[in-house]
């Protein structure tokens, strides 16, 4: 059946920097559906050869090398661009008589792709519905929302029954691009296409878990959002979360999407809601130094930049062991990680005469960059006596596989088109997740807040993390990862 991809949000950032190169590169691939066709719609008064040439200039910067002029001209040839605003339903009825003509008549499947700011997505999806676009008597229509799904649970909750007033939760395809990552994928590949670890990965042989983003990037381009979002509404109840639930769910009977999507809610609904003294004791927030220094910041900011979150998920599987997330921008380096740490032996035998004390194992899943998966064992340092040392077990996928690894939004796009909604976030899991945020969001303005501390750029968030961390008897693992 041929498709139609429709744009939304045509002339924005993450249309040229990544949804077009992306459907660029499944053209190369071959992995398009036959007949595709992209619709750009932006208020832009545009030709169809005036996007299009604006797209060949920007693909070309993103795809670098991998640019190829003929496959380009094939591409751009199915590429085409309808002028229209998002709050006039007159824009949308010119549009569905457009699509109509351009499918001639066909049945097709139609995705349509929100890529405007979040302020629209309600005034889009009501004027798909009155434009009669969500209908499904001609082939089947799916809508695919960017984060934030709202900015609480409030206002999630709008959005969510906003969208199911047209479309049906089936039709709906919530993207958190973490999800798209190969890495992310590969968890689920790691702990149940494997019998090593499952038997392993609980509360009797795990003593914690530790889910890191760190980015070292600053705010300073954006700055105008962050300052509203800070980092808990945009990467805790998201991203940071989505990496819990596929770190901690059950297998699913089948990997199909409401089989997966039940286990993650399942885990979400375990974790236990923070109140009184735990917004103290079990978060940390810190701004880094100049934050306040940006444009768009409002003077005397509280917003995080940082936090980490000790969080617990009571279930037989997890009871008793920690969580702990953390993110945060300006930190030391790129590295996202999720670490696996079990318990020490319960005796240890090997005595070096200095230290009886060894690191225990960790598994160590590099999702972002230098992808990977590392388990660090003891091993014996030859002709030194019973000397110990910790080693690791190094696999890592630009070293096994040839194949770059592609961006999120190749497999999101795809998936969405074939319909698989794997993974893509349901409306129950969104709204969950806020669940779990906004207390915290609403602690943090309140007196129960921790103090807000300030890190140096270029750190691992501020000092009392490391020390909330000791003060445990645990260690975060501080490692950046080698670029080669
Ligand atoms: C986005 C956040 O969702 O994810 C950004 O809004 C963040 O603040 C980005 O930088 C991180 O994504 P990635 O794929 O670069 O780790």
């Amino acid at each position: 059946m041929p498709h139609t991809v429709v744009i939304f949000g045509a002339s924005g950032d993450l249309t040229s920097r990544k949804l077009i190169p992306a459907l660029y590169s499944l053209h190369c691939k071959g992995r398009l559906p036959k007949d595709t066709r992209i619709v750009g719609v932006a208020r832009t008064n545009f030709s169809h050869d005036a996007w299009r040439k604006d797209l060949t200039e920007t693909t070309q910067k993103f795809a670098g090398k991998e640019f190829d002029a003929a496959k380009w001209q094939a591409f751009a040839a199915t590429v085409f661009y309808h002028p229209g605003n998002i709050d006039q339903t007159a824009d949308f009825v010119s549009l569905a008589k457009m699509l109509d003509e351009l499918e001639a008549g066909q049945s097709t499947t139609r995705v349509y792709y929100l890529s405007t700011s979040p302020k629209l997505y309600a005034a889009a999806i009501g004027n798909l519905g009155a434009a009669g676009l969500a209908d499904e008597s001609r082939g089947v229509r799916r809508v695919v929302i960017e984060k934030p799904i709202g900015t609480d649970l409030a206002t999630g909750q709008e959005l969510n029954r906003a969208t199911h007033l047209v479309f049906d939760e089936k039709q709906v395809y919530r993207i958190d691009h973490y999800l798209g990552k190969e890495t992310v994928q590969n968890i689920l590949v790691l702990r149940f296409a494997n019998s090593t670890f499952e038997p392993l990965w609980n509360r009797h042989y795990i003593d914690h878990v530790q889910i890191t983003v760190a980015e070292d990037v600053d705010v300073a381009r954006r700055a105008d959002y962050y300052d509203h979002s800070g980092v808990l509404r945009d990467m805790f109840q998201n991203h940071l979360l989505q990496l819990l639930t596929v770190t901690a769910m059950e297998a699913p009977a089948r990997f199909t999407a409401d089989a997966v999507r039940d286990e993650k809610m399942k885990v979400l609904r375990s974790i236990k809601p923070m109140s009184g003294g735990d917004f103290a004791s079990d978060t940390v927030r810190a701004q880094y130094e100049g934050y306040r220094e940006h444009k768009g910041v409002a003077p005397g900011s509280q917003t995080a930049t940082f936090a980490a979150l000790k969080l617990r998920i009571e279930n037989w599987r997890w009871q008793g062991v920690p969580f702990y997330l953390r993110s945060g921008k300006a930190m030391s380096c790129r590295t996202s990680q999720i670490v696996i740490q079990f318990r020490p032996p319960p005796v240890m035998i090997f005595r070096d005469g200095q230290r009886t004390q060894h690191d225990p194992n960790k598994l160590v899943v590099q999702i972002q960059p230098d992808e990977g998966i590392q388990l660090h064992l003891q091993s014996k340092v030859p002709d030194q006596g019973m000397r110990l040392q910790t080693t690791d077990l190094d696999f890592k996928f630009a070293r096994e596989f040839s194949a770059v690894m592609p961006d999120s939004y190749q497999r999101l796009l795809l998936d969405a088109m074939n319909g698989d909604a794997s993974l893509f976030a349901r409306s129950d899991e969104v709204e969950c997740a806020w669940g779990i945020i906004d207390p915290i969001h609403a602690a943090w303005q309140s007196p129960a807040a921790p103090p807000l501390e300030t890190y140096p750029l270029g750190n691992w968030g501020p000092d009392s993390c490391d020390k909330w961390m000791q003060a445990q008897g645990r260690q975060w693992f501080d490692v950046c990862p080698v670029l080669h």
